[in-house]
């Protein structure tokens, strides 16, 4: 499994990962947010690096340590990560989408903290829709060949929901987690299935999330263009 780690397979390619969740102001003392802590998107960045690959990290409210060799940029917001991963995806031959976007925001930011007053109740809080990176990287892609590589947290029927996701996103690969009972979110284990839009599924059993980071190149270099020069 560790075979591509010493072959450094992903030698003059650039891959950009996402990690963490984003956080969504609603006044400047606080957000909406999710529990991701990273750790599988920090785990693809070190794994990539190690196999050779030019990184960059897009990183969303994590807390963790730089991998050696990557390049850590930051974004705090989903309009953030956005520009962040539009930005460092024009030369890269493969996307990462392993971040928590946030699918709404509050409609409105109230530049000063929102106050309670006395015998009224508080307004809810209206929402609205964040882009989807993951399907508009898909659907422009900045060149031929370029690979794009989406998540998915599901419960309930995993792989069907696994598979209407794949398609409704129009990446190359889904990485389906099942989500719920401590699983996946802050944890140091996960399993998962790898989705393939060519109809492949390759199942990976429980177990540190550079195992599954390592699964996840494997699949991203076999369908990779050969290099061009
Ligand atoms: N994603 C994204 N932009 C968003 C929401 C999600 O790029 N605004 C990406 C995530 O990084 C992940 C994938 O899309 O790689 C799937 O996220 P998920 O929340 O499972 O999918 P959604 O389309 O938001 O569907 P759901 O209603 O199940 O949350
Ligand atoms: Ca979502």
């Amino acid at each position: 499994l560790q075979r591509g780690a010493l072959e450094r397979d992903l030698a003059g390619r650039h891959v950009v990962v996402s990690a963490g969740g984003t956080r969504e102001p609603l006044d400047p003392v606080r957000f909406l947010g999710n529990r991701s802590s990273g750790k599988q998107g920090y785990a693809l960045a070190a794994t990539a690096a190690a196999r050779g690959a030019r990184v960059t990290l897009v990183a969303a409210n994590t807390e963790l340590p730089a991998p050696a060799g990557v390049d850590v940029v930051r974004a705090g917001t989903a309009r953030q990560l956005r520009e962040a991963v539009l930005r460092a995806a024009e030369d890269a031959d493969a996307v990462v989408m392993a971040a928590a976007v946030a699918d709404f925001r509050p409609a409105e930011y109230a530049s000063g903290k929102i106050k309670k007053v006395d015998g009224i109740e508080p307004a809810p809080i209206a929402l609205v829709r964040n882009p989807d990176i993951l399907a508009e990287v898909a659907a422009d892609r900045a060149h031929d060949g370029q690979l794009v590589v989406g998540f998915a947290a599901e419960t309930d029927d995993v792989l069907a929901n696994g598979r209407a996701k794949l398609a409704r996103k129009g990446c190359d690969l889904l990485v389906v987690n099942e989500v719920g009972d401590g699983k996946a979110f802050g944890q140091d284990t996960n399993s998962a299935v790898l989705l393939g839009a060519d109809g492949t599924e390759v199942h990976i059993a429980d177990g540190p999330k550079d195992i599954l980071a390592d699964a996840i190149w494997d699949q991203v270099v076999a369908r990779l263009p050969r290099h061009s020069a």
